[in-house]
């Protein structure tokens, strides 16, 4: 894989698959391949890997025949425009809720949800439940070791439909709280054998999945997502906290480290989690703390951050070294052709959370690139793109004709226009133009 671009789209949960089947929707190929263009990632939104997992509505699956065919159709339309794309295999492990244990794909499948490493219930409620009721999070059955060993078979099932379906590669998702986290953490997994106890014992899952999706697919298409945390409840994901967490993601670190991956996929702890935008903007401004305190521990390909990152603050943590790449996600939500936006600097559709995870069209396939924009608005495209020895005061002459380009778009567009200046976060001239030189790298990943 080469990409042209250092801007990757970030796995996003969007639920729209089918309800009953878990296949991802016609709608999915299109807004897939809406975000595609030579030389870039996509990462698709996390994808259950078996029934086990459900514990959510309309996520989708990649455990079925039917459910490769569909992921097919968007490969396809992501390869159409010469594009690449990882599957993000995903199991919850205990955040399921078990009312899923109903859920048509579930029941008389011989899985049953909610498992963990230990049977330590999450705190609270939750995420959600089978008939859409509030109830309280319920007690997680323990792997047993034959369990482990099936559930090994299942990644690698997973994995290998992935390839058949078209995927460039996998990713394991082993972060935000769930199963392979809940492992990772001293106060989720109180396992005595050889799974449990030290961190090299809790990072053994890790470990043996990762070696077991490369022995299945090659690990120049294996890769993995991490989210070193410090241990807060309140900032923890989905409660895996853990006195020894420095230790713990150092030692995963260099568990996936071993296993000369396509890239690791990294979490900063960046963000509000319940939607809170104002306090989000406030977390970004925050340094990459996890880069600066593990990355020296995965030596052995690229590093993609996320979390909270404008194509400004991202074009700053790759001029600097800390990252090799920037997934992107709200901004990639709303910028089918963010890549080239970032690279030219241009200004930004604003996103709406409110239709992220709602069903149909809207707010998931309706929003326009920048050219579309520009015929909306009667301007032309070419106006805003500073030629590549433009001087300052040729751009300094565009970066206003994007101010009067987003005052133009207030109360005209669905999706108003915001300069990434605006964005407010380091948004010094030379990081701008740190921000033109992302988008023109070549990345080997
Ligand atoms: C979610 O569906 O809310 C979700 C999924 C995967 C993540 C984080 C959040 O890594």
């Amino acid at each position: 894989m080469s990409l042209k671009t250092r801007a990757v789209l970030a796995p996003l949960t969007r639920l729209r698959a089918h309800t009953t089947t878990r296949v991802p929707s016609a709608l999915a190929a299109t807004y897939y391949q809406q975000r595609a263009a030579p030389g870039t990632l996509l990462i698709s939104e996390a994808t259950y890997i078996s029934p086990e997992t459900v514990g959510t509505h309309t996520a989708p699956g990649v455990w079925s025949a039917e459910q490769v065919a569909g992921w097919k159709a968007v490969t396809d339309a992501v390869h159409s425009k010469g594009g690449y794309i990882y599957c993000q295999l995903w199991h919850i492990g205990r955040v399921a809720h078990t009312s899923f244990n109903e859920d048509p794909v579930v029941k008389g499948s011989g899985y049953i949800v909610c498992r963990s490493a230990s049977d330590v219930t999450l705190p609270g409620k939750a995420q959600g439940t089978f008939t859409g009721a509030s109830a309280s999070n319920t007690k997680p059955i323990p792997f047993s070791l034959d369990d482990i060993a099936r559930l090994r078979q299942d990644y690698v099932k997973a994995a290998k439909n992935a390839i058949e379906a078209g995927f460039d590669g996998v990713e394991l998702h082993g972060a935000h709280g769930y199963l392979i986290d809940q492992f990772l953490n001293e106060d989720v997994n109180k396992r005595t054998d050889k799974y449990g106890g030290s961190a090299e014992n809790r990072a053994r899952l890790l470990d043996e999945v990762l070696g077991d999706l490369c022995a299945a697919v090659g690990n120049d298409r294996v890769a993995v997502r991490l989210s070193p945390h410090v241990n807060n409840p309140k900032t923890a994901f989905f409660g895996t906290t853990g006195a020894d967490y420095e230790n713990t993601y150092r030692i995963a670190y260099q568990t996936a480290s071993k296993h000369k991956l396509a890239y690791l996929l990294v979490t900063e702890q960046r963000w509000a989690p319940a939607g809170d935008d104002a306090a989000n903007f406030a977390l970004h401004h925050l340094p990459c703390a996890n880069a600066a305190k593990y990355n020296k521990y995965y030596t052995s390909g690229p590093i993609i951050g996320a979390s909270g990152f404008t194509p400004v603050s991202a074009a700053n943590a790759i001029a600097d070294g800390t990252f090799d790449a920037v997934a992107f996600g709200r901004w990639y939500i709303a910028n089918p052709d963010l890549p080239f936006r970032v690279l030219h600097g241009l200004p930004l559709n604003r996103y709406k959370r409110g239709t992220f995870y709602t069903p149909g069209a809207k707010g998931y396939t309706d929003y326009p690139t920048f050219e579309r924009v520009c015929a909306q608005l009667g301007v032309k495209v070419t106006d805003y793109i500073a030629p590549a020895n433009a001087d300052a005061e040729t751009k300094a002459a565009i970066e206003h004709k994007f101010d009067e380009l987003v005052a133009l778009s207030e109360g005209k567009l669905a999706y108003p226009l915001i300069t990434v200046k605006a964005l407010g976060i380091a948004t010094t001239a030379p990081a701008a133009a740190a921000a033109a030189e992302a988008g023109k790298l070549t990345a080997k990943l």
